[in-house]
């Protein structure tokens, strides 16, 4: 799996059913908690459980969400860096690019995927993610459930069921800053996981938005995220017309292809629509 993951699959690290059953989703990446899913009773077993996973070539990037952090249990987690089979941390509760320094000091190169809309303070430092020289970060996702927690929201929607503005604005600063720092761009978690249309709703509204890729909890939602993140037959055709008319007329500034005017913007669109689809 070298191209972004669409879809990352969170499994609680202290469930040897749920991380078997995980393997087999045909997510793109697994997260093995060690954090807010794992009661605090459980997670040396947890560690254990990890290191005990046998390595394996392809299949889903296994990446593991550590505790915060300046947390006891944060300490503990690295210890696992070197014991067992993980292609990158999740960080939990970040604030800003200095706490990815902060734990590229300790981890080094390995990549790092930070939840960055956690904290009230977080919502501040989006944009400081771009500044991190030669930086592990690799994606940037969002979360609404420790957030509301932290502003004393009574909850995250309106009556209608769609997210308040808070939530919003996590949303897109999330998806700003990311993109600002040239890292992936990941959609929250969507909790219902009963409600399918519900997901793909919010999933192809974000697929819209420019996320690339979603965060899952249940691995019935892996099918319908891999869908809405994978560009359809249709929008790699219009991609490749646009890039095949550019590549025929290289001092072209503006063209019309298929009856539309398409320039600059367009072309790094299209070539964007290629790229996740491998082509
Ligand atoms: N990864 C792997 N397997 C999972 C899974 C997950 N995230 N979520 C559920 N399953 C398994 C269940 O163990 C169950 O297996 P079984 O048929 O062998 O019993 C099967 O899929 C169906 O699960 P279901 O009965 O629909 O759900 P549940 O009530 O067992 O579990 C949750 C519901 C929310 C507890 C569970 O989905 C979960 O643990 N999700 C991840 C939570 C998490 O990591 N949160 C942190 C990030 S917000
Ligand atoms: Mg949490």
């Amino acid at each position: 799996m070298s191209r972004q993951p669409r879809s990352w699959l969170f499994v609680p690290a202290d469930s040897e059913k749920k991380i078997a059953k995980a393997i087999e989703s045909g997510a793109d990446a697994l997260i093995f908690d060690l954090e807010d899913s794992v009661a605090g009773s459980e997670k040396a077993r947890a560690r254990e459980i990890l290191k005990g996973l046998a390595p394996r070539a392809g299949g889903p990037q296994w990446w593991v969400r550590i505790n915060p952090l300046r947390t006891e249990e944060h300490r503990l987690d690295l210890e696992l860096l070197g014991k067992a089979d993980i292609h990158g941390l999740v960080l939990p509760k970040a604030e800003s690019g200095a706490d990815i320094v902060e734990l590229q000091h300790r981890t080094g190169n390995i990549p790092v995927h930070a939840i960055v809309t956690e904290t009230a303070a977080s919502l501040f430092g989006l944009l400081s993610y771009r500044d991190v020289k030669s930086s592990p970060l690799a994606a940037m996702s969002w979360g609404a459930e420790d957030l509301s927690a932290a502003l004393g929201a009574a909850s995250k929607t309106d009556r209608k069921g769609r997210l308040t503005f808070p939530y919003q604005l996590a949303r897109t600063l999330c998806l700003a800053g990311a993109s600002a720092a040239g890292v992936q761009p990941v959609d929250g978690v969507f909790a219902d996981f009963r409600d399918e249309p519900g997901l793909i709703e919010e999933a192809l509204d974000a697929a819209r938005d420019g996320f690339t890729g979603k965060l899952a909890i249940h691995p019935a939602q892996v099918g319908p995220i891999n869908e809405a993140f994978s560009p359809t037959d249709e929008q790699v055709r219009e991609a490749r017309s646009i890039v095949d008319a550019f590549a025929a007329d290289p001092s072209a500034g503006v063209l019309s292809v298929n009856g539309r005017m398409v320039d600059k913007p367009h072309l790094i669109q299209a070539q964007r629509v290629l790229d996740r689809a491998g082509e």
